[in-house]
């Protein structure tokens, strides 16, 4: 790195600690500065340009630099910069953003809920579940059943729902009431000859058989995201949601689907719930619900667990979890202008017609022989590399191949994510065919220059 002692990398070198981020390799090679964005692309402090293929982390639906979130949230500003939900308290936009997310969300849901952070609304309905399930005097009935390579967060509750190892590893997760089941990755986990079908009946039946081991008196739900975004971008198979969630009505067990990368049409319709035919009890929204351009989560839930934890606040005299800043009026004007935004210009039904040629040119790349397999959705999608293609073997340093490609990427202009050797697309709703050509070019010339 050329960095001056007093240029903005040697500053963050120095004094920003990073999120996620490999500090001593940090040290070496320094940040990557970021410091304006408009549509699809972003600019780095030397004005270079880059398509965000990534929709920053999968979040940015309406692109950057939209003038009317600016707006909105400087309104709000004048308007009331801050007011809490706390003690019968409330708001009017808190009030709008509430009804428009129980009547968008799927299923029966009765209620809205809002967190700052996708991990806090997560952490947030573990507490529910068992408020609930105390509630009802069922004070054995807690654990929740997540998946290996999920991903739900980084608080405590919401770390130990996650189900990937550096996730857990020195931060004494996961939490003992939480367990995980297979992640269901046909390619990586289907046996040999194994249909989708087949495999998807296996999964349902390792579910069931965890269940009864565990006893179903003690198991409160189960957690998924309809298809899995950061641990690397995984489809389900065919008839994998029908059959988990009959598992689930039989041993009298929660729904929870997170929607905090699939919602607001990631996968072709408003929730990843619709594309699957999943309904949920609870269901979490994030990231696209402000374009991330305030912190916002939310939280719906049915009637049914309403009337539960209603009672048992009437009787303990107050629903005592909530965040000084939930439902805080900046990310309500934001979410509702930017939902607007989303409406307005059919952004959702949008990615049913630009999913063909995004899935058309992500697939493009299967034949390559350090392909192994391409998968997509919508305008969600990942290649996975492989070191031998026939064998599906890995890399002998597992992620040193994607964040290379990644970083080849960079130099072609494109940002796209590196999951180990997976590396994902989920680019902003805006995109137009032209620009997917564009993420997909410059993945191109960065594959060609990969030497592994
Ligand atoms: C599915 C899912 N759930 C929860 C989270 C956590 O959200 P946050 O980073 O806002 O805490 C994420 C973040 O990527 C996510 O993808």
């Amino acid at each position: 790195m050329t960095a001056l002692p007093n240029s903005l990398a040697a500053r963050d070198i120095e004094y920003y600690f990073h999120p996620v981020t490999n500090a001593r390799r940090h040290e070496q090679v320094g940040p990557m500065i970021i410091s304006k964005g408009k549509g699809v692309y972003v600019y780095d402090d030397a004005g270079k340009e880059y398509i965000e293929a990534m929709a920053g982390l999968w979040s940015v639906a309406v692109g950057f630099g939209e003038e009317r979130l600016v707006q909105a949230a400087t309104r709000q500003m004048s308007e009331l910069p801050f007011y809490h939900s706390f003690s019968h308290k409330s708001h009017p936009t808190a009030i709008a953003l509430a009804e428009r997310m129980v009547k968008m969300s799927p299923g029966n849901m009765g209620k809205a809920h809002f967190v700052n952070s996708g991990s806090e609304a997560n952490d947030t309905v573990v507490k529910m579940i068992w408020f609930y399930n105390n509630a009802r005097g069922r004070p054995e009935k807690k654990k929740i059943i997540s998946r290996i390579k999920a991903y739900h967060g980084i608080t405590m509750m919401s770390a130990s729902l996650t189900g990937l190892p550096n996730n857990h590893r020195d931060f004494d997760l996961p939490f003992p009431q939480i367990k995980h089941v297979s992640c269901p990755h046909h390619y990586r986990f289907a046996e040999a000859d194994e249909t989708e079908e087949e495999f998807a009946t296996r999964l349902a039946k390792e579910f069931e058989d965890k269940i009864l081991a565990e006893g179903p008196e003690t198991v409160a739900a189960f957690i998924g995201e309809p298809v899995m975004g950061a641990g690397g971008v995984f489809i389900p198979p065919r008839t994998y949601w029908a059959k988990m969630q009959e598992v689930c009505h039989k041993y009298d067990i929660l729904i929870v689907v997170d929607e905090v990368i699939n919602g607001f049409g990631r996968t072709g319709n408003v929730w990843g719930s619709d594309t699957y035919g999943i309904k949920p009890d609870f269901m979490i929204c994030s990231k696209q619900i402000t374009s991330s351009y305030v912190p916002l989560a939310s939280i719906t839930f049915t009637n049914e667990i309403y009337n539960v934890i209603a009672d048992n606040t009437a009787k303990i005299g107050t629903f005592a979890h909530g965040f000084t800043t939930a439902g805080h009026p900046l990310a309500m004007a934001v979410a509702m202008e930017n939902l607007d935004i989303i409406e307005e210009r059919n952004l959702m039904g949008r990615v049913n017609e630009l999913s063909p040629h995004f899935l058309e040119r992500l697939h493009s790349f299967k034949d390559h022989p350090l392909v192994g397999e391409t998968r997509g959705v919508g305008l969600i999608g990942a290649i996975e590399l492989v070191a031998d293609k026939k064998t599906k073997a890995g890399f002998e340093k597992p992620g040193a191949t994607g964040l290379k490609l990644a970083e080849l990427g960079h130099e072609e202009g494109v940002i796209f994510r590196p999951i180990g050797d997976i590396l994902a697309f989920c680019p902003p709703l805006i995109i137009t065919d032209k620009q997917i050509d564009d993420i997909f070019d410059g993945f191109g010339r960065a594959l060609d220059r990969l030497t592994v």
